[in-house]
């Protein structure tokens, strides 16, 4: 039992992490917002913004914990690539917050980053692989990465990629957004030249408990298991739903003409992840039938 700060506690990763851990330990919950939107679980909430350093030296010290797990992120790539000044604020000066506060008492933080870290032209990536992001978020997330590194709290950082799952008034994410799309008979462009490993949010929440638990303060790509171009993921999110697959066209990433550069052959190597932390880490198929009773409950 141990007492853990989680931020971003509304988001997607931050719900699931909090209803897990609030069966072994006593959590203090925080986001930016007002009221927490996680219902039907016991724990404290708090408003706080991590970037205010004061508020947020206050709260740890107050709570004392012994892990902090930062969830809380800026993780819209496009506005990143616009909004530097906002993302670098969120991105890394927040971290550094947290580090002020945790070095004072020896906190422990668990932070996480993301595949964007790398150009994606060479994928899949094991941790030791060299950093090379192409865009503002993946910069200022190797940049967070690299704040840790240099201080002299100890700490685990977790990359992991296309996170997917139900949450409580969370933004769409993959799988939830095209679901919606397929549900509503929209027609969808899907890129195939994006390739990655689809991670289910729960799988990712209780890996990050088994660091807690296990107390292994080290570097882990935490992905499911399968690697996966965008386009047959979206056929397989079709068929494990029961929708309609000819809506989803094949496209090539540059016709989307996004805002910001992606990394396209991506891919984590979890080898290490399922050695050292003994994680359930599915593949596509079974990471959407797990999901697939959660969302049901939500509709
Ligand atoms: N989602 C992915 O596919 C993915 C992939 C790779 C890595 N990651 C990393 O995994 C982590 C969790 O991702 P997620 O998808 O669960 O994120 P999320 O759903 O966007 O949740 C982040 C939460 O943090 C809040 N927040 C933002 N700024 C804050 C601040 N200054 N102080 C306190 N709270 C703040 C957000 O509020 P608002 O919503 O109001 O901003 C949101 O509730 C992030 O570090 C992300 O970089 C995610």
């Amino acid at each position: 039992m141990a007492n853990i700060i989680i931020t971003g506690v509304n988001g997607l990763l931050g719900q699931k992490l909090l209803r897990q851990a609030t069966a072994h330990h006593t959590v203090l919950g925080v986001d930016i917002h007002e009221k927490t939107f996680v219902k039907k679980v016991k724990f404290e909430y708090q408003r706080l913004d991590i970037t205010e350093r004061h508020a947020t030296r206050d709260t740890v010290l107050n709570f004392y914990p012994e892990f902090i797990v930062n969830t809380a992120a800026m993780t819209d790539v496009d506005a990143c690539e616009e909004q530097r000044e906002q993302c670098w604020k969120v991105n890394v000066q927040a971290l550094e917050n947290l580090i002020y506060a945790a070095r004072k008492i020896g906190s422990k933080i668990i932070h996480l980053s993301t595949d964007y870290v790398f150009d994606g032209k060479n994928g899949p990536y094991s941790e030791n692989d060299i950093c090379s992001p192409l865009g503002y978020y993946g910069k200022s997330k190797l940049a967070s990465e690299n704040v840790l590194k240099a201080s002299d709290v100890e700490h685990a950082i977790v990359r992991t990629m296309v996170l997917y799952g139900s949450g409580i008034a969370v933004r769409p994410n993959f799988v939830t957004w095209l679901i919606a799309a397929l549900q509503q008979k929209r027609q969808v462009n899907i890129v195939t030249d994006q390739i990655g490993n689809p991670t289910l949010a729960d799988e990712l929440a209780a890996a990050i408990l088994k660091i807690i638990q296990v107390e292994k303060m080290d570097i882990f790509h935490v992905s499911g298991s399968e690697i996966v171009d965008r386009y047959h993921f979206a056929l397989k999110i079709a068929e494990v739903f029961d929708l309609d697959s000819n809506l989803i066209k094949p496209i090539q990433t540059q016709q989307l003409k996004q805002i910001a550069p992606r990394p396209l052959k991506s891919g984590f190597i979890i080898d290490k992840a399922i050695r050292e932390l003994d994680c359930e880490l599915s593949d596509a198929e079974q990471g959407l039938k797990k999901i697939k009773k959660q969302l049901k409950k939500l509709w």
